[in-house]
């Protein structure tokens, strides 16, 4: 069976989707459904190309035994084609996908928060510039969202 391609995509690629990509594959492995999806993330702006996620992310990440495994990209157009689902982790970032998605796009473009029952359809707040609290509340928002987007793509016969 073809695997599912999913995209996480943020501004910075070094915060909030490789928070999302460690998080959809720690619960894909817990579900036992690792060998089912090809996973990845990316920033729609490119000032952190290469890096690794930013500290803070990594130490909430660490507290909750999830592993990330992102080094930070820079979205292109022609994600639109090899994914099948991409999703934006704010409106902001959303618009700018929309920017390069090309006519023959195949991937499906969603908010992250689309699978969040608690603000559905709502941001995901980019805690770059803000407190220790901020990177806590994403992990809680992403493992909301991560889980119902899990169940989603399983009942889903893409
Ligand atoms: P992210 O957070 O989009 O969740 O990775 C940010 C990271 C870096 C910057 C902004 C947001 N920045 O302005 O450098």
């Amino acid at each position: 069976m073809e695997k599912k391609r999913v995209l996480f995509v943020c501004l910075g690629n070094i915060c909030r989707s490789p928070m999302g990509e460690g998080l959809f594959l720690h619960l894909l492995e817990e579900r036992n459904l690792s060998d089912k999806y090809v996973v990845d993330s990316a920033g729609t702006a490119n000032y952190h190309v290469g890096e690794r996620p930013d500290n803070r992310m990594l130490r909430t990440a660490e507290e909750h035994g999830v592993y990330l495994p992102s080094k930070a990209r820079h979205a292109v157009s022609s994600d639109f084609k090899y994914f099948d689902v991409i999703l934006a982790m704010d409106q902001s970032n959303y618009d700018d996908l929309n920017q390069i998605k090309p006519n023959d796009a195949t991937a499906d473009l969603l908010k992250m928060r689309d699978f969040d029952e608690e603000d559905k359809g709502g941001d995901v707040p980019d805690p770059y510039f803000g407190g220790a609290d901020g990177f806590e509340e994403v992990f809680q928002i992403l493992k909301r969202s991560c889980n119902n987007l899990i169940d989603f793509l399983e009942k889903e016969q893409l």
